[in-house]
């Protein structure tokens, strides 16, 4: 696959104050900035002075005096009477062309290494930040984002301050400050009209190169759209090879692609086009104005007011002043999609999160071995709906008690998980409260909410790593022992111990190594690692065979007694044990109680359990 050129529209605003945002990530630095940029000045006036030690040579050579053209004795800064004459020599000027060469050189080195570790730095620290921010945003906004998009973003963000750092400061600049003293050199040394045509040639050239790249944007726009448009499908294709080969469209999917590819073709066809009518009208414009020059001086050189040095000199002026000019109908265009880019990049940062802890928001008061009493927890009228038109939770009130087991049960799309969520404050319910002891969970730290409760979710994601390792990120400090014991606890010994790499093995992207059942037991094990006062487990045995839950909700039950406890389950033969079952339907309760109560009550619960056990005995 082709790598994705920077997506970004072009004719978007481009806000150059972003610069200044970008300003607090490199005051530390600032003395290194200054030695950066001392050295560019000094590589730069090595630069300015080697067309005039080409100048020295070649009249050395051609025989003439080097004091020939009045005008540049006299705003020499150092005159000629005292500068000895070997040093005006032929060979010494060369030797000098040679160490002004290696100095330009030599000094542009030094300012890319001095100033690399400051861009680093700022990128280090930026992306540091963008990256705690997003995991301080809120669940909806992770359920929303595009992985890819917001990596991309990411990336184009920092790989903009990246050339903008280098560019901004070490193209423009120096190329402006160039231009300048080159201008005012030939306007004081050679007169009005070598320094006018040199000046309206840089005008020209600027104007022509900015207006042409502007116009070229929309076809470099689209040529970047189908890309990226090639290239998402490329990717969603590939993630998706199962349901690919399952329904054999190798072959549509190719096709596709190839549709999506001919449109890229098609738009880099037009893209180099425009592209040569950039380069050609520049090179046109350059050409013209070493030709202008060249004419003016050849004049001069005839009428003997200026010597064949000088005119050396002025046409290693010019090529030297076009190089960099080369470059900058593409720089201008890179500088301003890198702006673009940053901006998006800061952008993330002022995307604020719609779960907040309150201002005087306290820890959460959980004392897991003293105080029982507190664990409680209550849901106390609670309405919810992730989309305001369409409500999910319809007053919902219970009590979980200290070190109690509640189940919930329901129909698929009931609500169930929704509780779970609130109770992780992963959203705000729009009405009613949720309590834990005395404390309402809008009032405490999200942290240390978060802390207090385990959960083992429904869908379980591993991270790519090894069994061991995401079943210690329930508690990153766990000794390898007590994660040994939870692996037992969650009936994962036997599987490990058939594995030859054991607890070592990969688990490949997101768990998919795993069995549904194996990645299961690998989220209860980690679960129980974290030791929380609360646990919840939302169909935590629901990919299990009868024999293995059986096994881990014996081993669930004998430690349930140091949790309160929140079960959702499908099976009801998972839950006849809790002390309170609440029943579920299209977000409202609608029974609650223990089974034995539920069965006697004849509702939904007794209809539901007779079903189950009609087809278990089948
Ligand atoms: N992030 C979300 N945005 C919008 N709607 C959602 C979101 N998450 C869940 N829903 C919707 O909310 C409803 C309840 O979902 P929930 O996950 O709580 O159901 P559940 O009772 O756990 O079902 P299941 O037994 O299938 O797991 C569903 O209709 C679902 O489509
Ligand atoms: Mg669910």
């Amino acid at each position: 696959m082709r790598k994705t050129g920077q997506v970004v529209d072009l004719d978007q605003k481009v806000n150059w104050l972003v610069i200044k945002q970008l300003l607090p990530y490199l005051k530390e630095f600032r003395w290194r900035i200054l030695f950066a940029l001392l050295c560019m000045v000094a590589a730069k006036l090595a630069t300015i002075a080697m067309p005039f030690l080409l100048k020295g040579i070649v009249d050395g050579l051609s025989g003439e005096s080097v004091t020939a053209v009045e005008p540049v004795v006299e705003s020499s800064t150092v005159s000629p009477q005292a500068i000895p004459a070997w040093i005006l020599t032929p060979i010494a000027l060369v030797f000098a062309y040679g160490f002004f060469r290696f100095a330009n050189v030599a000094l542009g080195e030094l300012r890319d290494t001095l100033f690399g570790r400051v861009t680093e730095r700022a990128i280090r620290r930026i992306s540091l930040t963008v990256f705690q921010h997003l995991h301080a945003l809120d669940v909806d906004f992770h359920l929303n984002r595009r992985t890819g998009g917001l990596a991309r973003e990411i990336e184009r963000g920092t790989n903009g301050i990246n050339f903008l750092m280098r560019f901004m400061v070490f193209n423009i600049i120096p190329t402006l400050l160039e231009i300048s003293l080159v201008i005012g050199i030939l306007l004081t040394q050679y007169g009005m009209s070598f320094g006018l045509v040199t000046l309206l040639s840089v005008v020209v050239y600027i104007i022509f190169s900015v207006l042409t790249t502007n116009w070229r944007h929309k076809y470099i726009r689209a040529a970047n759209e189908a890309d990226s448009k090639s290239n998402t499908l490329a990717i969603d294709s590939l993630l998706n090879y199962e349901t690919v080969k399952y329904f054999t469209n190798e072959k549509y999917e190719a096709n596709r692609y190839d549709e999506d590819l001919k449109v890229w073709e098609g738009a880099k066809q037009t893209n180099r086009l425009t592209l040569f009518a950039l380069n050609g009208g520049q090179a046109l414009i350059i050409s013209s104005a070493i030709t202008a020059l060249m004419y003016l001086a050849v004049n001069q050189v005839n009428e003997n007011q200026m010597t064949v040095g000088d005119f050396v000199l002025i046409n290693a002026f010019m090529m030297q002043l076009f190089i960099p000019l080369n470059f900058l109908g593409f720089v201008y265009r890179e500088i301003r999609t890198a702006l673009v880019n940053i901006e998006k990049l800061f952008d993330l940062l002022t995307r604020q999160p719609k779960i907040n802890d309150q201002e005087d928001a306290e820890r959460l008061s959980l004392n897991h071995s003293l105080k029982h009493e507190n664990e409680s927890i209550v849901f106390e009228d609670v309405h919810f709906g992730y989309d305001t038109k369409r409500e999910i939770l319809k007053g919902i009130s219970f009590t979980i008690e200290p070190r109690q087991t509640v189940a919930i049960v329901g129909a698929s799309g009931s609500g169930k998980s929704t509780i779970a969520k609130l109770l992780f404050r992963f959203y705000d319910p729009n009405q009613g409260t949720i309590k834990i002891g005395e404390q309402s969970i809008h009032q405490v730290t999200q942290n240390s909410l978060r802390k207090s409760i385990g959960i083992v979710p429904q869908d379980t994601v591993l991270f790519n790593n090894s069994i061991l390792e995401n079943i210690r990120y329930g508690n990153p400090s766990a000794s390898n022992d007590e994660v040994m014991a939870v692996i037992k606890m969650a009936h994962l010994d036997q599987f490990i111990s058939q594995l030859p790499e054991g607890v070592d093995t990969l688990v490949g992207e997101r768990g998919l190594k795993l069995s549904g059942g194996e990645k299961q037991r690998v989220a209860i094990a980690r679960a129980l690692l974290k030791k929380p006062p609360i646990m919840i487990f939302d169909e935590a045995t629901s990919s299990l065979d009868s024999h293995s839950e059986a096994a881990i909700l014996q081993a669930i039950q004998e430690i349930s007694g140091n949790y309160t406890s929140l079960v959702i389950a499908h099976r009801l033969s998972t839950v006849v044990n809790s002390d309170k079952i609440i029943v579920l339907e299209q977000g409202q309760i609608v029974e609650s109680g223990s089974h034995t109560e539920l069965l006697q009550h004849k509702g939904l619960y007794s209809k539901l359990w007779q079903v189950q056990q009609n087809n278990d005995d089948e």
